[in-house]
């Protein structure tokens, strides 16, 4: 039995905003240095200007990259959220749990056409929980690695690596008066390491749907807040080649529709874009207020995507999600390449998979 929500006609979803409930976090987690999880903030890092000139490039072979072909599901989120409940006692409110990535590329949807994706989701007391599916993100990631390069330009692994350079190049493991000299001066040989990460678990809502959504957030700006569920001055850090001419610009205010949602669902407020040459030398930063950008992109004579339509789209199929996942079982939720179509069908029949683990399910049969 499945079932379709239609992405076309999108100007169906034209018009003022859906309801978006500000962002709060509720928790964080961190992997360390190793990739092993803790509760709490250890491995949140802090925003320091990055010196221009810097070689993205410097320090490719020390790299200590994450292995990701083991699938993590959505076990730490559900870890943080059991830590969580224990904490206050109560179930929390939500209407649907995942990852914030999964989330973008729903309210991405309506502008994009050549990236596809597919989600596992079970419904487990009241509330949809939401995965990526393991195995079609190794099935792109092994499509894209076959994709050449650019002629004369840097393999694909060097490319990928200039993101995780830039993070390290732009941040301190804590306040710039708590930080080094040592360490300050020597940013830039800095071993670069992505198995290192701070995740924000934030509530939130789009439409009726009450969203719990985890998420890596690169740096923050000054410290947090004291009161509990204040806005955080967080930072979310991208590189982006240096724009030459009007292709590059317009290429670039494509991109900047998947910084703004990716920013937005996690209540992240500044973009800090180090733009770099062909060959990965720093060459300039721009700060960008995330709330400006769906306005900044309108302005355009010919804009490309409209953040309402984004927002509602999400709203009206998370309502039909709502709706249509209605019994137990694991359902995946696909999207083809070009597809108009947003699929939903059921692919087992009972449990639910290995989406949810044992200490959270054991945990909310005695809450
Ligand atoms: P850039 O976005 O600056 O290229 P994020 O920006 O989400 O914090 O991710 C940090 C970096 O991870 C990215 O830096 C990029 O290098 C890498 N990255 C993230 N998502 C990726 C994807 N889908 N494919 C390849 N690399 C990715
Ligand atoms: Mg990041
Ligand atoms: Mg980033």
């Amino acid at each position: 039995m499945a079932s379709n929500f239609s992405i076309q006609p999108v100007g169906r979803f034209a018009g003022p905003s859906q309801p978006v409930k500000r962002p709060k976090e509720f928790a964080c987690f961190s992997y360390d240095e190793n990739h092993e999880f803790h509760l709490g903030d250890r491995s949140m890092k802090w925003y320091y200007t990055p010196r221009l000139g810097a070689d993205l490039s410097k320090g490719f072979n020390s790299f200590q990259k994450h292995d990701d072909s083991r699938d993590e599901h959505l076990d730490s989120l559900l870890r943080t959220i059991v830590a969580h409940e224990r904490e206050t006692g109560q179930k929390i409110d939500a209407n649907v749990v995942t990852w914030r990535g999964m989330m973008t590329k729903i309210l991405a949807t309506p502008f994009e056409q050549n990236d596809g994706f597919e989600m596992n989701a079970t419904l487990y007391q009241g509330c949809i929980f939401i995965e990526e599916s393991h195995e079609h993100k190794m099935a792109t990631r092994r499509q894209e690695a076959q994709r050449p390069p650019r002629r004369g330009g840097p393999p694909q692994e060097v490319m990928q690596f200039w993101g995780y350079k830039f993070e390290t190049l732009s941040t301190l493991p804590a306040t710039w008066d708590e930080t080094s000299r040592e360490y300050i001066e020597s940013r830039e040989d800095q071993v670069v390491n992505n198995k290192e990460q701070y995740c924000s678990v934030v509530r939130t809502g789009i439409g009726k749907a009450i969203l719990y959504l985890g998420g890596e957030v690169d740096a923050i700006w000054d410290s947090k807040p004291q009161e509990p569920g204040a806005p955080i001055n967080w930072v979310e850090l991208k590189t982006s080649a240096e724009i030459r001419n009007p292709g590059d610009l317009d290429n670039f205010h494509r991109k900047l529709m998947k910084y703004w949602i990716q920013s937005f669902l996690l209540g992240v407020p500044k973009i800090v874009v180090g733009f770099r040459t062909r060959d990965g030398i720093l060459v300039d930063i721009n700060e960008i207020e995330t709330h400006r950008i769906p306005d900044t992109v309108k302005a355009r004579p010919n804009p490309r995507w409209d953040g309402n339509m984004c927002v509602n789209f999400a709203a009206a199929f998370l309502d039909w999600l709502m709706k249509s996942v209605n019994d137990e079982g694991v359902w995946r939720i696909r999207r083809r390449p070009h597809s108009p179509v947003i699929e939903v069908f059921r692919v087992e029949e009972t449990g639910h998979g290995n989406i949810l683990t044992e200490e959270f399910k054991n945990w909310r049969i005695k809450l």
